[in-house]
């Protein structure tokens, strides 16, 4: 199994370029299937899940090559609408062909995706508003069967504002017929780009990034030649990394818009950070101030992905910090292996109080989950000594060859196979 090795202490300097956003590119890997035309996707991470969403497209019948970060899709020949089992259970996001599936061939079949390290992460309003768009789903074995007979466009309210599940309805409802409305959608900017790259194969969506969003169906969809958007919780936490070493750096390729809620955030700690042309500057306090209180909530709320690297920064700093965690119910799983390394955090339920210290030690610590495995690197790169992380699979799901990219900004940190 491979670690990562960091030895602490050294302030990150430099600047560092962010990828294509992981979160963006997998649900416009499953609308390359709303056409039977050819699709070129660009600035697209090399990533675990990403190749595994490729190989869902493969299994399908699609050709997919893979040029760099180009991914091209070419869709024309789709020989079945079941979802291969294997990578369901390898990646859960693979949900998000259900929609895309159903639109192009009429049915889908999908293995019930498990939950994972930070939830049960149900799937009952994805199931809600497909079924309100007129496919029939039925759940058997474990499986879940959806035939539609005719989709029609429909007023469709969102308990929750689902990413996923606000994805896999747009894609549905492009091929309803009539209008869709989706009410209480998801406003991340993940979504915006779906919503870019549908308008881009001929598609009307509106809305993406309000709470209502609007799909236009039945509408002849061709080819597109799309770019992803930056990466706003690698940009995110490149950010953190100048920040929990006392570091000042520019990190490349960002949305400004898309990481203002961080932006917002590591403000609070000190940071003096500013928009410099598509780049952001970050220049950090040597020990960070603590920040009263931090609720993770749907864009543009602060970020849930962002709640672990956070809680790591905060383990340093100059007082009593709390962080409430209402996205998930199980992702606090970081705090134990960071209490390791001589943090100072009590759980209480959703909520934990960090009392921050004057130095955390190096030690060997798990990773449980992606987000706080890059919580656990944070938190190496300011340690006295050495930290060995074990575990990297789920790491590498989110992060493109993370020790080289802060190796460059001077970060001391090996990855070494077992
Ligand atoms: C997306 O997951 C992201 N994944 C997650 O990123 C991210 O943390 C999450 O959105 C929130 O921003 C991808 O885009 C591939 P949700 P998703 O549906 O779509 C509940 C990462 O680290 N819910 O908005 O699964 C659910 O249990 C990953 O890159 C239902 O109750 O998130 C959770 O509590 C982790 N029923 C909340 O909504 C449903 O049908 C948010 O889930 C669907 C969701």
């Amino acid at each position: 199994m491979a670690k990562y090795i960091i030895t602490g202490g050294n302030r990150l300097e430099g600047s560092i370029r962010v990828p294509g956003a992981k979160n963006s590119v997998l649900p416009i890997l499953a609308a390359a299937l709303l056409t039977d035309e050819q699709s070129v996707i660009r600035d697209c991470p090399n990533l675990v899940d990403i190749e595994k969403a490729v190989g869902i497209l493969r299994a399908v019948g699609c050709k997919v090559k893979i040029e760099g970060g180009t991914i091209i899709v070419d869709p024309s020949n789709i020989t079945t609408h079941i979802i291969p089992d294997e990578y369901v259970k390898e990646i859960r996001s693979s949900i998000i062909f259900l929609g895309a599936m159903v639109a192009r061939a009429g049915k889908a079949r999908v293995t019930y995706p498990g939950g994972c390290e930070i939830g049960q992460r149900p799937i009952n309003l994805h199931l809600k508003g497909l079924e309100d768009l007129g496919v029939n789903i039925e759940e058997s074995y474990g499986y879940i069967e959806c035939k539609e007979s005719k989709l029609t466009g429909a007023d469709i309210h969102l308990d929750y504002p689902s990413v996923g599940a606000t994805e896999n309805i747009i894609m549905a409802a492009t091929a309803a017929h009539g209008y869709t409305i989706i009410r209480n959608a998801a406003k991340e900017p993940e979504i915006t780009d779906l919503q870019d790259f549908i308008n881009a194969m001929g598609g009307c969506v509106a809305g993406a990034g309000t709470s209502t969003i609007m799909v236009e169906g039945r509408r002849p969809l061709r080819g597109a030649d799309h770019t992803i958007i930056p990466d706003r919780i690698v940009a995110g936490t490149y950010l953190g990394a100048a920040a929990i070493t006392g570091g000042e750096i520019m990190v490349e390729n960002v949305v400004f818009d898309h990481v203002q809620p961080i932006i917002a955030k590591l403000r609070e700690t000190g940071a003096v950070i500013r928009a410099s042309g598509s780049a952001v500057h970050i220049k950090s306090k040597d020990r960070p101030f603590p920040v009263y209180k931090t609720t993770t909530l749907p864009h543009p709320g602060f970020p849930t992905d962002m709640q672990a690297p956070l809680v790591s920064i905060l383990t340093v700093a100059r007082g009593t910090s709390v962080v409430v965690e209402t996205i998930f119910e199980n992702r606090f799983k970081h705090v134990p292996e960071l209490m390791r390394m001589g943090a100072d955090i009590r759980i209480d339920g959703k909520t934990a109080v960090i009392q921050g210290v004057e130095k955390l030690r190096g030690a060997e610590v798990l990773s449980w989950d992606l987000r706080g495995g890059a919580a656990l690197v944070l938190a190496g790169l300011r340690a006295e000594g050495q930290t060995v992380i074990d575990d990297l699979h789920h790491i590498e799901r989110g992060y493109e060859r993370l020790e080289h990219s802060l190796r460059s900004i001077g970060a001391q940190i090996d990855k070494v196979e077992d």
